[in-house]
């Protein structure tokens, strides 16, 4: 290479690896795997360390990538935050212990090894053992401050509970990665599947994107987990241990989630073992990992190790690679959703990859087709995304043919031929005919499934049977449906056609969350549908509703779980003629959900109040009562303060109702609880 060559490729390399930062950190939509990526800042790495002389300037190499976006406001860490040198091979990992022993002067070195879960980094912060700010790595140096987020995550305890042996300090920075599981990943890709909604690609950027919404209520309606897994600053520094295993021993006596298992080792040899251990487990845990953290265990060698700029050099990532395969491309099939979204679907020459046989992928959108040119007959690079769903990656262009062109994607419904459109927005192509065969067909069979009001006996391939006839073309249709009809479909179909017309019989009286969740509302899954359920009370108020309804002033949410996109998107839903009608129809045909009983209105008594139970009441235990309490919206706490509503106190309390007498709190027994119990 030539230097001129080398100055170009440094500086094409740093627009790339920083056009991928942008795309990974602040959009949580990469476009790279991680090995590419990887791969790419590594040639840059070493490109910039041949050709020192045109290695001047800010390099993406430097930096830990940036992940501050609008919104949230910014907050400096006390210590920086940084990232990990990693490494897909086995023999840099022993360079790494090779360099340590040089370093330290010693060879027993002794490591720990802990799951790399695929998350986003974010350091917590705790003052006299509460929770008081979450800030995410950002640029290492600052990051955004998504406490409010943070404190959806129903796993992380809003105090560290106090501990024998393990005192808490006066401040203290703990820091974790912030994730999905593969279980609520599932989940949520299960309901936009359902709500005719593109599937998201993998948990990382769906954890990444969530926890930077600015709608709280969307942040808690998709569940975030967090672990801990390192400590930042404390305050005083002292009693904090001097291991990092100790460190793991510390956090969960203080009741924080920490990793599913990690492993300690002495030596180089017992870490692979420890590492190629993960690697067979790993598949068990509730997360993604995408490998191994080995780190010093003493506290007192990582001190004495230190840190380059933007790495620790006690500690070492080591990647699992993705699991790959490469297979031809025979056909791109396109599938059209419930609302109409153009699906186009990878068919593959059956391959294995890690243990099953993939001849179906994803491709997204057009788009996606476009931007990495994938062309029937090309040969592919296969990969399993998170663990779960297999998506062509990349083409392999060295085995193209000519006989492969683009790919042509459909202008019009392969279905029933109306042209496609795009909303503004939005990256997919839709059809826009309602009453698109494939789309009734969707519709009657998500209303009549397990998870909506489900209609035993109105399963795919009977749905199929009543559109083709005609017979269905709405949800209202399947009320209309006649006996002398259905007896036409066969011989001695006279018991499983009664049962079919008893069983949509009694869907009318369907719980009114089952029916909401089944009109297929674009966003609104199951748990919108309870929650607006509870808040509505009927299909006719949930159909009138408007957006003062939903949101509030500052677009804070009126209806718990329910944020602006969805309150929009049911707003438009029934802003069209044919769905307002269809309640009417529902409504006439005789299809009378049931409302949920109302909750509790939040404006008893006890809302907001805390109670602190002593002694042993006459008829009820402590934790009766207490559960009595927060059932009625108030809180329990375990000891006396001036913030203290209530003492409910027993026969023989003791001190608490000392403190509360001299602190003026009032004191009332159990009888009187009952009252204001019954008083609501
Ligand atoms: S320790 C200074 N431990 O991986 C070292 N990081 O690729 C701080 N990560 O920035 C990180 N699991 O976001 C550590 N068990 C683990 C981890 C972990 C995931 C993330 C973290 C880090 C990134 C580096």
């Amino acid at each position: 290479m030539t230097a001129a060559e080398a100055q170009e490729k440094i500086a094409a390399l740093r627009a790339a690896v920083a056009r991928h930062d942008e795309l990974y950190y602040r959009r949580a939509q990469p476009e790279l795997s991680d090995y590419d990526y990887d791969r790419l800042k590594r040639e840059l790495a070493d490109l910039e360390a041949a050709w020192p002389r045109y290695a001047a300037g800010e390099s993406p190499t430097d930096a830990v990538g940036d992940d501050r976006t609008e919104g949230f406001a910014t907050y400096r860490h006390r210590q920086p935050m940084q990232s990990l040198d990693n490494t897909y091979s086995e023999a840099e990992l022993r360079e790494f212990h090779a360099r340590l022993v040089k370093l330290l002067e010693r060879d027993d070195l002794g490591y720990v090894i802990e799951p790399k879960i695929d998350g986003l980094a974010v350091s917590l912060t705790f003052e006299q053992g509460r929770l008081v700010r979450a800030v995410t790595r950002g640029n290492g140096v600052e990051g955004d401050d998504v406490t409010e987020n943070i404190r959806t995550i129903k796993s992380l305890p809003d105090r560290l509970k106090p501990a024998a042996g393990a005192p808490i300090p006066d401040a203290v920075e703990i820091r974790g990665e912030v994730f999905m599981t593969l279980e609520e990943f599932a989940r949520i890709n299960q309901e936009r599947e359902e709500a005719g909604e593109p599937r998201y690609a993998n948990p990382r950027n769906l954890a990444a994107g969530t926890l930077k919404l600015l709608d709280r209520a969307e942040v808690a309606a998709r569940r975030l987990e967090i672990v801990l897994y390192g400590l930042g600053y404390a305050e005083p520094a002292e009693p904090l241990g001097d291991t990092q295993s100790g460190f793991h021993a510390l956090v969960r006596q203080w009741a924080l989630p920490t990793v599913e298992k990690f492993w300690t080792a002495r030596g180089i040899d017992e870490v692979w073992a420890a590492v190629q251990e993960l690697d067979r487990m790993r598949h068990a845990f509730s997360y993604a990992t995408d490998g191994a953290v080995v780190k010093l265990d003493p506290f007192r060698l990582q001190r004495e190790a230190g840190s380059t700029s933007k790495a620790p050099r006690w500690a070492m990532a080591y990647k699992f690679p993705a699991v790959r395969a490469e297979t031809q491309l025979k056909a791109i099939t396109i599938q059209v959703g419930r609302t109409g979204v153009l699906t186009p679907v990878a068919e593959l020459e059956p391959v294995q990859l890690a243990g099953t046989t993939v001849s179906r992928a994803t491709l997204h959108n057009r788009d996606e087709i476009r931007r990495k040119d994938i062309r029937v007959g090309d040969f592919v690079a296969v990969e399993k995304a998170g663990e779960i769903i297999p998506a062509v990656i990349a083409v392999n262009l060295t085995k193209r043919t000519p006989h492969c062109v683009p790919y042509e994607f459909p202008t019009a419904c392969p279905v029933c031929g109306t042209p496609v459109v795009q909303l503004e927005g939005e990256v997919a192509l839709r059809c826009p005919n309602y009453e698109c065969p494939v789309q009734v067909r969707r519709r009657v069979q998500h209303f009549a499934s397990k998870g909506c009001v489900d209609i035993d006996g109105l399963g795919v391939a009977m749905v199929d049977t009543l559109v083709d006839k005609g017979w269905v073309r709405s949800l209202a249709d399947i009320y209309r449906l006649k006996r002398e009809d259905l007896l036409t479909l066969g011989k001695s179909v006279e018991k499983s056609t009664d049962k079919l017309l008893a069983a949509i019989e009694t869907s009318k009286r369907a719980e009114l969350w089952r029916v909401i969740h089944g009109l297929g509302i674009t966003h609104v899954g199951a748990a919108a549908a309870k929650d607006l359920a509870k808040h509505f009370g009927g299909l006719e108020t949930l159909m009138n509703a408007r957006y003062d309804d939903f949101i509030g002033e500052k677009k804070t949410s009126r209806i718990n779980g329910i944020g602006e996109t969805m309150a929009l998107a049911l707003i438009a839903h029934f802003n069209r003629p044919e769905n307002r009608a269809l309640i009417g129809e529902l409504t006439e045909l005789g299809v009378k959900p049931v409302a949920p009983a109302k909750a509790a209105p939040t404006g008893t008594s006890f809302a907001g109040k805390i109670f602190v139970l002593t002694g042993t009441l006459p008829t009820m235990t402590r934790d009766e009562a207490g559960a009595k309490i927060e059932a009625a919206g108030g809180k329990v706490s375990g000891s006396v303060s001036k913030k203290t509503s209530y003492v409910l106190a027993g026969a023989e309390a003791g001190s608490k109702l000392d403190k509360a007498q001299a602190l003026g709190v009032p004191v009332i027994d159990e009888a009187e609880f009952l009252r204001m119990l019954a008083e609501g």
